[in-house]
């Protein structure tokens, strides 16, 4: 018999989406989602060497080691696109003078929130930054994530970017074999230096042609740049002119878009080629199908909307009949301190009307499309072994059940890196 490192049977219901992502309302489609019931699953370095009735993997193989799924609900691991895990301090006086009144803009543009962020992390070394950041990846982990975004942005200044590239990277080395997840790492431009007041087109020349090349150059190349679009951080031309500097050194292109107002973001697919626009709380519902026709993937962040506080939704239905792609995503940041895309997935549910199975497509099959990478989020052969055995027996329950980790055993690449039990 061939030999598994990794065989899980006696799986209740496998949700493989084997179809890879899923526009529009194709994603709310059981009939799309490629659900096997009786299922087993083999791995072998670190890979999906099968998928087949629980039976058939069972007996088909030997296994260094057997799983008993228990009947339960088997998807792929939680691939979270969007986070800013990579800072020093804390700002959880903001979130008091939030509720007195005081708006997200108005506390940026005093100088505090991300700026805050920036005076803490200016502080601290790359390797201090790495570890600071760790046990927030174990967290992700822990609460089924797998594949993690992980965004620079508040160094500002170019050495200082450099050195949360190099933080970026060092993380994934402490994180090591033992936390095998799969990390992308993304060159942000968040705002305008305080440095720079006054001077905001002589910074984006900076970013530009200074920091894209250095960063595209250098032994921690980020795959990534992003832009924050949006009122009170950077315009769309600004915009386009960072990510076109990006996309010339072989970087790919995702942005901040249309979150805190509208000022055109959410125009800029259709100029540029863009994996994936977040937030979209103020994107104007004609605008969805730029979004669908450039294939771009429209990542909502319903936690991030409740930390800000926000008095608009994205226009899901809009984007949903558009046939755009809805990914979901964590937003892990200095304003938004909650490393479970459970909840996002929860909040999409309940916020913002995605079925529980279209919200879970949201966080792994499209959430893989959105940084293109399409050997993760689904589970197929020659995919990464990255799965996620829930505490439930079908997906409807994710959403249902919710407010609390329902991953009993999460695996990276065939390793176990979370769930809720010990071992
Ligand atoms: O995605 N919107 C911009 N960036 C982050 C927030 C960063 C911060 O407040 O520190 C976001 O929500
Ligand atoms: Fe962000």
């Amino acid at each position: 018999l061939p030999s598994a490192d990794l065989v899980v049977y006696n799986i209740g219901v496998l949700v493989t989406f084997s179809q890879g992502p899923l526009p529009g309302g194709a994603a709310r489609d059981p009939g799309r989602a490629g659900i096997i019931r009786g299922a087993g699953i083999a791995v072998r370095n670190g890979r999906i060497i099968a998928v087949g009735s629980s039976e058939s993997v069972r007996s088909g193989f030997t296994a260094e080691r057997l799983v008993d799924a228990g009947g339960r609900l088997v998807t792929p691991g939680l691939v979270e696109s969007h986070t800013h895990l990579v800072f020093a301090g804390s700002r959880e006086d903001e979130l008091e003078k939030k509720l007195l009144g005081y708006t997200y803009r108005e506390i940026l543009e005093a100088g505090g929130g991300i700026y805050r962020t920036v005076r803490e992390t200016r502080a601290r070394s790359a390797g201090e930054l790495a570890a600071l950041a760790l046990p927030r990846l174990e967290a992700l982990a822990r609460h089924g994530v797998t594949v993690v975004e992980v965004k620079t942005g508040y160094g500002l200044l170019p050495e200082e970017e450099m050195k949360l590239l190099e933080a970026i990277h060092l993380l994934g080395e402490m994180a090591g074999p033992r936390l095998p997840l799969t990390i992308v790492p993304t060159l942000l431009a968040h705002v305008v230096p305080e440095e720079y007041a006054g001077r905001r087109d002589e910074y984006v020349r900076l970013f530009a042609e200074q920091l894209v090349p250095e960063a595209a150059g250098s032994p921690w190349r980020p795959v990534y740049v992003d832009v924050f679009c949006d009122k009170g951080a950077f315009t769309p031309e600004e915009t386009m002119r960072i990510l076109e500097a990006g996309l010339r050194h072989g970087l790919r292109a995702r942005i901040h878009a249309d979150e805190l107002a509208y000022i055109g973001c959410s125009r800029l697919p259709g100029r540029l080629p863009i994996d994936s626009a977040d937030h979209l709380e103020y994107l104007p519902p004609e605008n969805a199908s730029i979004l669908a026709r450039a294939g771009t993937v429209a990542t909502l962040l319903p936690t991030s909307m409740l930390a800000v506080f926000a008095d608009r939704k994205p226009p899901v239905e809009a984007l949903r009949r558009a046939g755009a792609v809805l990914g979901v995503a964590g937003d892990y940041n200095p304003n938004n301190m909650n490393p479970s895309l459970q909840s996002a997935i929860d909040l999409a549910v309940y916020l913002l009307g995605l079925t529980p199975l279209e919200a879970l497509a949201a966080a792994t099959v499209n959430a893989a499309h959105s940084l293109r990478l399409e050997g993760h989020g689904r589970i197929v052969p020659g995919a990464h072994a990255d799965l996620v055995i829930w505490d439930v027996d079908n997906y409807n329950k994710v959403g249902y059940e919710w407010g609390y980790n329902r991953a009993l055993h999460v695996y990276a690449k065939g390793v176990r890196v979370g769930g809720e039990c010990g071992g």
